[in-house]
């Protein structure tokens, strides 16, 4: 079944601790870190130093999100803070290979990114080598969009792909994924979904956002 991993770019920064905690007890596969550095996206959000803290009080693993002009001068820093998976985006990757094997030989999991406009062709040759591929379903920088549902297209080709190729990466859809908008994800071949509005939202406990969550994928 399709995994949840709550983005805590929609969390309230003065309650992370407790609410990651309470995302972990009730079921997040993952956290996830969306790091900006105010040029490859306008926003600037989190550092390294956030995930050494969550990495101290969380179990599960933690997924570092680079949204960030430069990922290969990021690595280290959040490597050493205990990131489990570092995710970059092939828009700003120049020495691709590189950075798989840099991430790869420090134990950890290599992510590519791919935003809504990227076609698979970009990355395809590099599918034999990663962990996981982030599908983005939404233009990256800003929680709370809605998911562009032709994005998925390119969920369905890339598990044609893994399936034919036998190919061990994790397909993730990162953007407006929602209660209403869930099934299709899952039905579409991803195997981890990042939700950060549909959990970290104040008008429902974290408890039961993820309960609405994980119930809608078994309509
Ligand atoms: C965009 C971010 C968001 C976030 C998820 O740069 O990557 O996709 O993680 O946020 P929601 O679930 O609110 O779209």
């Amino acid at each position: 079944m399709l995994k949840i991993a709550p983005s805590i770019l929609a969390a309230n920064p003065l309650n992370l601790q407790r609410d990651c905690l309470e995302a972990e007890k009730y079921g997040a596969y993952r956290i996830s870190v969306d790091v900006m550095d105010g040029h490859f996206v306008p926003d600037i959000t989190f550092g390294h130093n956030i995930v050494a803290y969550l990495n101290r009080i969380l179990n599960i693993d933690i997924e570092v999100h680079l949204m960030v002009e430069n990922p290969s001068s990021q690595l280290e820093l959040f490597l050493n803070a205990g990131a489990d998976v570092l995710t970059f985006h092939i828009e700003t990757s120049s020495d691709v290979n590189r950075l798989i094997d840099y991430i790869q030989s420090n134990k950890k999991k290599a992510g590519i990114a791919i935003n809504p406009d990227t076609n698979i062709e970009n990355v395809e040759k590099y599918l034999e080598y990663i962990d996981e591929l982030t599908v983005m379903t939404v233009v990256p920088g800003k929680g709370g969009q809605s998911l562009i549902v032709d994005c998925l297209d390119k969920v369905k080709q890339l598990r044609k792909i893994k399936e034919m190729n036998n190919l061990g990466f994790d397909i993730q859809v990162d953007g407006g994924v929602k209660k209403d908008n869930i099934k299709l994800v899952n039905d579409a071949g991803a195997d981890i979904a990042v939700a950060g509005t549909a959990i970290f939202n104040s008008e429902n406990s974290i408890q039961n956002n993820l309960q609405a969550l994980i119930d809608a994928l078994r309509l």
